[in-house]
């Protein structure tokens, strides 16, 4: 296992360009199981999990290649409707293929997907999504079975007490395509690689109207063909980027962190007296040199809300402002992995029900930590960037799953970063 060895107080400088966003390429390895032409998607980020969703497409079948650097094609001509445990356990997003092989096969076996560190992962949506669009939908044996000779259009709300789910929409949305007739998916989630994923489906051939809306319309249509679309930045490796700058008080310029997909992040960061300036609509220029952090309260909410995934890192910084922070994680209520590992590094943080109220003005001091997710790895290492001293971050194939190449990049910012190899 790798570590990552960081010696704080650098001040970030330079520029960094963001990768192609996780969280849109992998709903569509599983879209080119729509059909049995060929797919060819670019900037694609290198990352271990895209690497496993490939791996978990290739075993269902299609022919699956890395012809360019962040260039994939796929090519699902003959593929399996089951999803077998021993693959779909090690990737939450891979129930993402549960969707097109009910569109393509009229049947899937796909197995229930494990929790994770970061709460329970249900699917009941997902479920309830297929079962309204006519499916006969059992859970046997840890196996969701899937019998879609029936299935046609219908309309849903697929909101749960937690607001809309991400790969729920994905995997109605890819269902519905090749359903007869009309669904209307209300409560639908709107985050970027949702929009993006339906650019894809529409670019296939699919019939979706409301896109990026929380009201999607689809007429299925009877097959899909290929085509190659191009991955929209990560907006979530954006916002770490920005964060990581104010943290350094560094001076740093984000390429490809598109403005529209960062405003929730920036409204509540301007609240806290930063300074962001945008470039254009993908350049994002960050001067933290003077900056005076105040504390603020935050709460994550769906898209357009401030997103989950950047709780962690939001919490990191947080511990530098002048005052008491309250971030509030309204996804995942038990979404602090982060919190124990940033306390061994001084933060003082306490967790009031969803809840994490957060003491400003700490002097964060490096300390050996351990990764536990792959958003917490992220905090951590914002936080052992500002730290003074040394910090060890372990485990950090987490980080891997969803940051590409992070030291190198951090290393052109100036970073004092090692990635090292435990015994
Ligand atoms: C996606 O996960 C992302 N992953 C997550 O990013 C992200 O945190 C999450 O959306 C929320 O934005 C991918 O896109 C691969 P959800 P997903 O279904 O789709 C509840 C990262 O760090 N829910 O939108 O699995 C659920 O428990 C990862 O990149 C149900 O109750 O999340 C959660 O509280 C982590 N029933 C909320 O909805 C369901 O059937 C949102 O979940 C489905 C979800």
């Amino acid at each position: 296992m790798d570590s990552l060895i960081i010696n704080g107080g650098v001040k970030l400088k330079g520029e960094v360009k963001v990768s192609g966003a996780k969280n849109a390429c992998l709903p569509m390895f599983a879209a080119a199981l729509l059909t049995s032409q060929k797919c060819i998607l670019r900037n694609v980020p290198n990352l271990s999990d895209v690497r496993f969703m490939a791996e978990i497409v290739g075993a269902l079948g299609a022919k699956v290649e890395n012809v360019a650097e962040g260039v994939w094609e796929i090519t699902a001509k003959k593929i399996s409707h089951v999803a077998p445990y021993e693959l779909v356990r090690k990737m939450r997003a891979s129930i993402c293929v549960l969707g097109p092989l009910t569109g393509r096969l009229k049947k899937a076996e796909v197995s229930l997907p494990g929790g994770c560190v970061i709460g329970a992962r249900p699917v009941d949506l997902h479920i309830k999504g297929l079962k309204a669009l006519g499916c006969d939908v059992k859970i046997d044996a840890g196996y969701i079975k899937v019998d879609a000779h029936k299935m046609r259009g219908g309309q849903l709300y697929l909101g749960g007490r937690f607001g809309s789910t991400v790969t729920g929409t994905a995997n109605v949305l890819m269902a519905a395509v090749l359903a007869p007739g009309l669904t209307m998916i209300e409560n639908a989630a709107c985050e970027p690689e949702i929009e993006d994923l339906c650019n894809m489906l529409v670019s296939m051939g699919a019939k979706i109207g409301g896109i990026g809306s929380p009201m999607l319309s689809i007429e299925g249509v009877k097959a899909l063909h290929g085509t190659e679309h191009t991955v929209i930045p990560d907006r979530i490796e954006a916002g770490t980027w920005i964060i990581a700058a104010l943290a350094t008080r560094g001076k740093i310029t984000v390429k490809g962190a598109l403005k529209r997909h960062l405003g929730s992040l920036l409204d509540l960061l301007e609240r806290a007296n930063c300074k962001i300036e945008y470039k254009g609509n993908d350049t994002v220029c960050v001067d933290a040199s003077r900056l005076k952090l105040r504390p603020m309260e935050a709460v994550t909410l769906p898209y357009p809300g401030f997103p989950t995934d950047l709780q962690a890192q939001l919490c990191a910084l947080m511990t530098m402002a002048d005052g008491i922070s309250i971030v509030t994680e309204r996804i995942y209520p038990e979404r602090f992995m982060h919190v124990p590992e940033l306390s061994r590094m001084g933060a003082e943080i306490s967790r009031e029900g969803p809840s994490a109220i957060i003491v400003g003005n700490t002097k964060l001091s490096g300390a050996p930590v351990m990764a536990s997710d792959l958003r917490a790895s992220a905090a951590l290492v914002i936080a052992a960037l500002a730290a003074k001293g040394r910090t060890k971050i372990q485990r950090i194939y987490h980080l891997d799953r969803g940051y590409d190449s992070m030291d190198k990049k951090l290393r052109r910012l100036g970073a004092d970063v090692l990635r090292v190899r435990d015994e």
